[in-house]
C-alpha cells in the first residue's frame, strides 16, 4: 500500500466528466460508478460467467460491433428496456449464471456506457458497484496516480446512488475526504435513499424492483473490473489481479 493518498476528483454528472478535453484523463486512474444499473450489471455479468464487455456509447455502434464480435451478445436499455433486436437488457439479474463461461457482451446504456466513452483516455479504467466495493478500494489503496471517481447520474443530472457509492469508496479509502460523510449520513437507509433516487422510482414503475435490491448488495463479488486491450472490459478475482 502507498504511504501517500493520491489527489481524488469527484465529478458527478454528464456536465463534468463531458467537458474535459482527453488531456485531463490522460495517467489518471479512473472509477466509474452507475450503481443503477450499469456498473452493477457488468460486475455481475463478469463474475457470473461473461468473459469480456465491450461498452458502446450508442445502440447503432453496439449493434455494429456485436456483428462484428461474432457470437458475442448484444445488450442494454434506453429507456431502462432493450431497444429492438437486442437479445438482452440492463438487469443484472439477467446475467446469474452457473459459473459456465459465455463468450462476450456489447452492452450500451445511458449513461454508463456514455462515461466510459467520455474517460476512454484514461490510464486505468476501473468499474465499481456496490457488489464489487471492496475489491475496487483494494486496487484504489494501491494507487499513485490521481484519481478520478465518475459518477454517471440520470440523463443530465446528479444521481444520488452513485454520489452514495463515491461517498462509500472514499469512506473506506481516505475516511477524512469531506464527501465521506454522505455515505456515513445515509447507510443505515440506504434502500429507502435507492428506492427514491429518479432511477429508483422509474425502476420501480418498470416493474424492476428487484435489480435495486440486487445493486444494494455490499460485497457480494471480490471482483475487480478494468478495461483491458481493445477497449474491453475484463473482470477478475481480486486475488489475481496483479494490482491488488
Ligand atoms: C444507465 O446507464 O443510464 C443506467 O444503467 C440505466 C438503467 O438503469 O438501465
Amino acid at each position: 500500500m502507498s504511504g501517500e493518498m493520491p489527489l481524488v476528483e469527484v465529478l458527478t454528472a454528464p456536465v463534468a466528466y463531458e467537458r474535459p478535453g482527453q488531456e485531463y484523463w490522460a495517467g489518471k486512474t479512473v472509477v466509474v460508478i452507475d450503481v443503477l444499473r450499469a456498473t452493477s450489471t457488468m460486475v455481475t455479468a463478469l463474475a457470473e460467467g461473461y468473459d469480456w464487455i465491450y461498452p458502446c456509447g450508442d445502440v447503432e455502434t453496439a449493434r455494429r460491433k456485436a456483428e462484428e464480435f461474432a457470437g458475442s451478445t448484444l445488450a442494454g436499455e434506453r429507456g431502462g428496456l432493450p431497444p429492438a433486436g437486442f437479445s438482452k437488457g440492463n438487469s443484472p439479474r439477467e446475467f446469474l449464471g452457473t459459473g459456465t463461461r459465455r463468450g462476450g457482451m456489447v452492452l450500451t446504456t445511458t449513461n454508463g456506457t456514455r462515461a466510459m466513452e467520455a474517460a476512454r483516455g484514461a490510464e486505468l479504467l476501473l468499474v465499481a458497484s456496490f457488489l464489487n466495493l471492496r475489491a475496487t478500494v483494494n486496487v484504489l489503496q494501491r494507487q499513485k496516480a490521481p484519481v478520478v471517481l465518475v459518477c454517471s447520474g440520470t440523463g443530465e443530472d446528479f444521481a444520488l446512488e452513485d454520489a452514495l457509492l463515491a461517498s462509500a469508496i472514499l469512506a473506506d479509502w481516505q475516511p477524512d475526504h469531506p464527501l465521506a460523510s454522505l455515505y456515513r449520513a445515509y447507510k443505515g437507509n440506504l434502500e429507502e435513499a435507492f428506492r427514491s433516487s429518479r432511477n429508483g422510482r422509474r425502476l420501480v414503475g418498470l416493474g424492476l424492483e428487484e435489480d435495486i435490491l440486487w445493486c444494494l448488495q455490499r460485497d457480494r463479488y471480490d471482483w475487480v473490473v478494468k478495461r483491458g486491450e481493445q477497449g474491453l472490459l475484463r473482470g477478475m478475482p481480486m486475488a489475481d489481479d496483479p494490482i491488488s
